[in-house]
């Protein structure tokens, strides 16, 4: 098991270690005809709904500011409710956008054969080419990341999103809104994204260790606005399950809204600068006014308390994740968790 970790204390660092080499293999491994094929399908597609639960919610979530900057409006749902949705407007021409890294989970399977069967097209995501999700798909695109073996998904996440922002150009060529040269320039950003994560993932990780010591409570927040914001709703996913800490992922203007009134002296909130530059002055307010009431912010930025590889906006949920993983990681390792394998968790919720 140790030489299968390569040499790290949990496979849940390896993973986050590995994500630079998968990013690149994500990338590289989605076939044009099948990209073509995908995108196709959601240009013409009556009505999109991208499904998937947990970390492959958040990616999807992601994805809706990719297909709204295109004019394409999604609707993102967890797949859990999916059975509960609208269902009376998907028919023919409807397409599912269904992401799952094990391509086994119960509500994404349930989900996509009841839009198969009210005529949908299934474009799925996995990263088991073998998995029912697979099977069940009209078309699927892998998400190429490699095994992932610890519960807490990191890889997987930040190779779903390289997929979706890969897809979401695709589909913007059939409009015109993006031409070659933007697929020229998302792979020359994601090879450089990969080459700058690399060389800092070290320096992140001595960072989170330091902070880690600090924010040992009950209970944080983790907040974000614009593309980051699923980015706050997943790293407080993975302070649930890395680090058994109860945090709660919410949007930036969204805290002064009722969850600033548990806020008090030393409470921690981790802030994660949004990438939108039309944010800076109320992100500023709200700095100051957290601030005042004595809590620990700790951000995530290119100058932050945790510093982050600069990037394009559409990649920063990619350059984000990764100081909010490490910080989990770290908090779990502190409390002596069995990181890998959470209590009451499995990878793929079957039921
Ligand atoms: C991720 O860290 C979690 N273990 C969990 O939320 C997971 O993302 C969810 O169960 C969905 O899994 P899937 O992508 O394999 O469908």
């Amino acid at each position: 098991e140790i030489a299968e970790k390569g040499g790290f204390s949990h496979f849940m660092l390896k993973e986050i270690y590995d994500i630079p080499s998968a990013l690149i293999n994500s990338y590289t491994s989605l076939m044009e005809k099948y990209l073509t094929l995908a995108s196709m399908i959601v240009y013409g597609a009556k009505n999109v709904y991208v499904i998937g639960n947990g970390t492959s919610l958040h990616a999807g979530l992601i994805s809706s500011y990719y297909f709204s900057e295109i004019g394409l409006n999604i609707n993102v749902v967890s797949a859990a409710e999916f059975p509960y949705y609208a269902l009376d407007n998907i028919s023919t021409g409807s397409v599912i956008i269904a992401i799952s890294q094990s391509g086994e989970t119960t509500d994404v399977i349930r989900s996509v054969k009841i839009a198969k069967q009210r005529g949908a097209v299934i474009l799925g995501i996995t990263n088991s080419v073998g998995s029912r999700l697979a099977l069940e798909s009209n078309v699927y695109l892998p998400i190429t990341a490699g095994p992932e073996m610890a519960v807490p998904a990191t890889k997987t996440f930040t190779s779903t999103i390289v997929v979706l922002k890969t897809l979401a150009t695709y589909t913007a060529l059939h409009s015109g809104k993006k031409d070659k040269k933007d697929i020229e320039e998302l792979r020359n950003n994601i090879e450089e994204l990969s080459k700058q994560v690399s060389i800092k993932l070290p320096e992140m990780e001595k960072q989170a260790e330091n902070i880690a010591e600090k924010i040992e409570k009950e209970s944080l927040y983790v907040s974000s606005s614009g593309i980051n914001y699923p980015i706050a709703l997943e790293g407080a996913l993975k302070f649930k399950e890395a680090s058994m800490t109860h945090a709660e992922g919410m949007q930036l203007g969204e805290l002064l809204h009722g969850p600033i009134v548990l806020t008090n002296k030393g409470y921690p909130i981790i802030l994660i600068k949004p990438a939108e530059e039309q944010t800076e002055d109320l992100y500023n307010k709200i700095v100051k006014s957290i601030k005042d009431r004595g809590s620990m912010i700790i951000t995530i930025s290119n100058e932050g308390d945790i510093t982050t590889v600069n990037t394009t906006r559409d990649l920063t949920p990619i350059s984000n994740i990764i100081p909010l993983q490490l910080l989990a990681y770290k908090l779990g390792v502190k409390k002596g968790l069995p990181i890998d394998t959470p209590p009451g968790l499995v990878k793929a919720v079957i039921i």
